[in-house]
């Protein structure tokens, strides 16, 4: 069902696949973790074959989408630090493979916060609607919360507070997801669970606002 078995039959896949799983846990930070990038991993199978992409792209990006974090705890920096540091880790593929992966982790993080570089690829746009799929449902809300808490921690001292969490995610208000298998997987998930973020916030501010 998963469908991750028959990618790491491929050598070159088993290989990063298990040397980027080793490196996250590690050293990886408590929100992009190897937890994360797993159903990331699963995520970009299930779109990636339902929109006919690269698998030969789509894989080896989705695995090292977020190394950057592995360099630098800064969330603004990371897409570009893994679109720079991804070469070191893809010996085993061509220069026209690799060039197209650079681009995937590059644009990852598509127009969404404070980012701007949209994907264009087919291979881009699943790469990027693997990884906002974890924003979705419920354990998607669980999941914002642990990134608030890694960002707390590293580059961001206010996300500390629950209510300023809260306050982050409710402003988000709309993702937008490039393919049709990413929506249908949201659809059924109930999307991202804005309404939950601004009755947090609402509940918070009591605390904190006049
Ligand atoms: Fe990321
Ligand atoms: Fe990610």
């Amino acid at each position: 069902m998963k469908g991750l078995e028959k990618y790491l039959k491929k050598n070159r896949n088993k290989s990063l696949y298990d040397k980027v799983k080793k490196e996250f846990e590690k050293r990886g930070p408590v929100a992009h973790n190897w937890d994360h990038i797993y159903r990331d991993i699963i995520n970009a199978i299930w779109i990636g074959e339902a929109e006919k992409a690269n698998m030969e792209v789509v894989f080896p990006s989705i695995v090292l989408h977020d190394i950057g974090f592995l360099y630098d705890p800064d969330p603004s920096i990371h897409h570009k630090l893994g679109a720079e540091k991804c070469i070191e880790w893809l010996e085993d593929w061509n220069k026209e493979d690799k060039k197209a992966i650079r681009l995937c982790i590059l644009a990852h993080k598509g127009k969404s916060f404070e980012f701007s570089i949209e994907p264009e690829s087919i291979e881009e746009k699943v790469v990027y609607d693997a990884d906002q799929l974890e924003k979705m449902g419920y354990a998607g809300l669980l999941g914002c919360v642990r990134v608030g808490v890694e960002f707390g921690e590293a580059t961001h001292p206010e996300l500390k507070s629950l209510y300023e969490i809260a306050k982050l995610f409710k402003s988000v208000s709309k993702i937008t997801l490039y393919t049709s298998k990413a929506r249908e997987i949201a659809k059924r998930r109930g999307g991202m669970k804005f309404d939950i973020f601004e009755k947090a916030y609402n509940e918070l501010r009591e605390y904190y606002e006049e």
